[in-house]
């Protein structure tokens, strides 16, 4: 070997060493702890080595540094409540009304769980009981911004709730709407899996719904592959009367976006996410995409003739048909243009000012080669940092954000705000013209970028994550913490906290 060959070849072993130790120091840097706290993430003290980092509160109160223990966050303690409900968990055999097996959840035997269903101000009090999960469970209202200690998140607000054990929730519902529930535990199986049900808050009035709108629930949900309305595959008909109002609350509980279209009368977006939108109008010709995770309320009057045609996906064999008994149903229309929210409906004036921001953030998701935890692979990236050394964003009580949600990896992300409803200021540049669009969970495909803003009163650590379930448990994540909030709670540890 020549000398200046020797020079290459040691030059070369160098860099393969220094890549090599690179390539080590990625992949043990990419360990998670056994067991660590949130409240460290963004710090490094997530990363191995650095568990248990974070302070821990206990008790009752802020003690003497003023911090407060989202344990302490909690519903109202005393009263007695206007709506209860108990719901056992199990993991087992579920049949689908198509004989179809699969192994899955259920919640008091069935998936999707019992619809809860209150008035707006009600106190509601839901005993959660593990009968056999045994990875364990929480529950989380999604949509309903109830205090952080109400939140059912695993290893952030509370621990999950082992075989045997038991949980209650108490919370008020200070908004009228569609929202839903679902495990926070090892959620990307068990949301997949049907560890979910509706939550349903109605605004006071008469009780008698015969002389109001149909009120026609539609839980969207894919189970082992087959797209389902409540749980069914298949034709689902409703009854409705020429000239009936009709109220179709169309939930999304999967990991993607579904398209719903509507056939055989015009119609109306009316509610998003809980959030009554102003002024809408009709529609015809067009669907309308719901996030994973999202509600979609839709308004239209029966036909003269006919019934009309919810469609949600694209399997055309399962729709749900609303009309007079034996009426021909609309056929069903696949490739309509989307309704985009960004002009729809009416201005209105907001709770706040967004120009007058105390605060603003980036959220921006990206991708790129690495590990996490000790896996290789093509990861996300929230502001270019991977999982666990992820955002925190701390606010201040009473501060007004903005952020700029922006995607530049190759995939949709259904983001999700735990705790707050953002309303959307823009949409890749160009500013919210329609009603205030209100949501908890806003598509974000890719390549583009969304304006958000909403002001922080409601004080916890909040996650806010893609509600692609399987994008969170690969790290597609961050919190919102207010200041002086902290958590007792661990992920992982002796209860296995995996809110993911
Ligand atoms: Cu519906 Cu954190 O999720
Ligand atoms: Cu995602």
């Amino acid at each position: 070997m020549t000398p200046s060959r020797r020079r290459t070849a040691v030059v070369g072993g160098l860099l393969g060493a220094l890549l090599v130790a690179g390539v080590g120091w990625a992949w043990a840097d990419s360990l998670v702890p056994h067991t660590y706290s949130v409240m460290g993430m963004g710090s490094g003290g997530a990363h191995a080595g650095h568990a248990d980092t974070a302070q821990r509160t206990a008790g009752a109160g802020p003690d003497e540094a003023g911090v407060v223990s989202v344990a302490d966050l909690t519903g109202p303690r005393s009263g007695t409540p206007d709506v209860t409900a108990t719901l056992t968990a199990r993991r087992q055999a579920v049949t689908l009304a198509d004989g179809r097996v699969f192994e899955g959840y259920t919640i008091n035997g069935r998936t999707p769980g019992p619809t809860i269903e209150a008035i707006r101000g009600d106190l509601v009090e839901v005993t959660l009981v593990n009968a056999a999960v045994p990875e364990g469970i929480t529950l989380h209202w999604h949509g309903v911004d109830v205090p952080n200690a109400e939140d059912g998140v695993a290893g952030v607000t509370q621990d999950a709730v082992p075989v045997g054990g038991r949980h209650v929730y108490r919370f008020e519902v200070e908004d009228a709407g569609t929202y839903w529930y679902h495990s926070h535990q090892v959620s990307h199986e068990q949301v997949r899996g049907g560890l979910f049900g509706v939550l349903i808050v109605r605004e006071p009035g008469p009780a008698d719904w015969s002389t109001g709108p149909q009120d026609v629930v539609v839980p969207v949900h894919t189970y082992d592959g087959r797209l389902t309305v409540e749980g069914a595959a298949g034709r689902r008909d409703l009854e409705a009367q020429p000239g009936e109002a009709v109220r179709a609350r169309i939930l999304n509980t999967d990991n993607g976006p579904l398209r719903v279209s509507v056939t055989g009368a015009p119609f109306l977006v009316v509610a998003v996410d809980g959030r009554d939108l102003v002024g809408p109008t009709l529609i015809e010709g067009r669907s309308v995409q719901v996030p994973a995770g999202g509600r979609y309320d839709l308004s239209f009057v029966v036909p003269p003739s006919g019934s009309v045609r919810l469609q949600p996906g694209l399997d055309s064999s399962t729709f749900v048909s609303i009309g007079p008994a034996g009426a021909a149903v609309a056929p069903a229309e696949m490739d309509l243009p989307l309704v985009d929210l960004l002009g729809y409906g009416e201005p209105d004036a907001l709770p706040f000012d967004p120009e007058r921001a105390d605060i603003r953030f980036d959220y921006v998701i990206d991708q790129r080669p690495g590990f996490v935890r000790g896996r290789p692979g093509l990861w996300w990236t929230v502001n270019g940092r991977m999982f666990p050394d992820v955002p925190m964003f701390a606010v201040d009580e009473g501060d007004v954000v903005r952020m700029t949600v922006a995607n530049n990896s190759g995939a949709l992300h259904p983001m999700h705000l735990h705790g707050h409803h953002v309303v959307v200021l823009s949409h890749n540049g160009i500013p919210a013209a329609g009603s205030p669009w209100w949501v908890d969970s806003l598509d974000v495909p890719p390549g583009e970028t969304y304006e958000i803003a909403f002001l922080a009163d409601n004080p916890g650590v909040w996650m806010d994550h893609c509600h692609n379930l399987d994008h969170a448990a690969q790290g597609l994540l961050a919190h919102l913490a207010y200041r002086g909030v902290t958590t007792p709670f661990l992920v992982g540890g002796p209860t296995a906290n995996h809110p993911e």
